[in-house]
């Protein structure tokens, strides 16, 4: 496995090796991300990984300084997942000084994580479209955990005519049902054990929706009283929208839609998703 830290080195691997299938990270690498990487070999001979803590989709007051970093873990376990190449840039390589062009998707954005996090998705995107460039792959694949990042990426692609096939994951969970992210590793004891309600509050939605509740507000509803009941848990949102589009949906329910939410434990802010589609 090459371990790439240069836009010229990636751009000569690229070339050597041909077409790849690549899974962007931010490293502090979890089983989610692996699943990325060993599902990537169906879509291209080469797998190609990046690890890079964009600075730019980080608010000033997110965790952008304390966003844990596992470098040697991470290239430990993109070996085992199999990649051929690790892109690991410094943030000079990414955004030498005189960077000022920025990637921006509109209406997409601007409900959910965009809400609470302005300007994230353009430093998502821009980072994205940057990646895929340097890497020049045919496919990238994205966690559906991220819902809306996905979405927007996916519009992004489309948009502007990117030549690579933008492909989504089955979210990854632990045993008990917690999607893994790398911000769990700040949970305390309590909060690991509060944050069930995430899983368990979209599960109990997902089952009024399974006994035939079609108002989006009833299925919020109900995800959000176990969020409330969960000592300090504390509810950004919790919202049903459309499933392609992310528009507001209203009663009753005819195409999929996807419910959303986002739950803070102090500093930590976590996320998770569950698409309700009939039949
Ligand atoms: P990061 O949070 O490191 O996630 C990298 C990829 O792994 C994303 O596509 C994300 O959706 C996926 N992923 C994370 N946890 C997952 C889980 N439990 N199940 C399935 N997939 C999961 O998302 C980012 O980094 C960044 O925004 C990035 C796209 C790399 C741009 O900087």
């Amino acid at each position: 496995m090459q371990v790439l830290e240069t836009v010229e080195a990636m751009r000569a691997f690229a070339a050597a090796r041909g077409p790849s299938a690549f899974v962007p990270t931010m490293g502090f690498l979890h089983e989610g991300h692996l699943a990325l990487m060993r599902a990537a070999r169906a879509h291209a001979p080469v797998v190609v990984a990046s690890v890079f803590v964009n600075p730019t989709q980080f608010g000033p007051n997110e965790d952008f300084e304390r966003y844990p970093r596992d470098t040697a873990g991470d290239l430990e376990k993109c070996r085992s997942a199999g990649c051929d190449a690790v892109f690991l840039p410094p943030v000079s390589a990414m955004y030498p000084p005189g960077h000022r062009t920025h990637v921006s998707v509109s209406e997409l954005t601007g409900p959910l994580c965009g809400a609470s996090r302005p300007g994230h998705f353009d430093g998502v995107t821009t980072v994205v479209l940057k990646l895929l460039n340097i890497v020049g792959c045919r496919a990238a694949l994205f966690g559906e955990k991220d819902y809306q990042q996905l979405a927007v990426i996916r519009r992004m692609a489309l948009d502007l005519d990117l030549p690579v096939q933008i492909i989504g994951h089955p979210i990854v969970r632990e045993a008990d049902g917690l999607a893994m992210s790398s911000r769990n590793v700040y949970l305390s004891p309590r909060d690991r054990a509060g944050a069930l309600c995430l899983s368990r509050g979209l599960e109990a939605a997902a089952q009024a929706f399974g006994a035939g509740e079609r108002d989006p507000r009833v299925l919020e509803a109900t995800a959000r009283a176990l969020i409330d009941a969960t000592p300090g848990a504390a509810v950004d949102y919790v919202e049903v929208r459309d499933a392609l589009d992310l528009t507001a949906v209203e009663a009753p329910l005819t195409r999929p839609v996807v419910l959303a939410l986002a739950v803070r434990f102090g500093a930590t802010r976590l996320i998770d998703n569950r698409v309700l589609a009939s039949g």
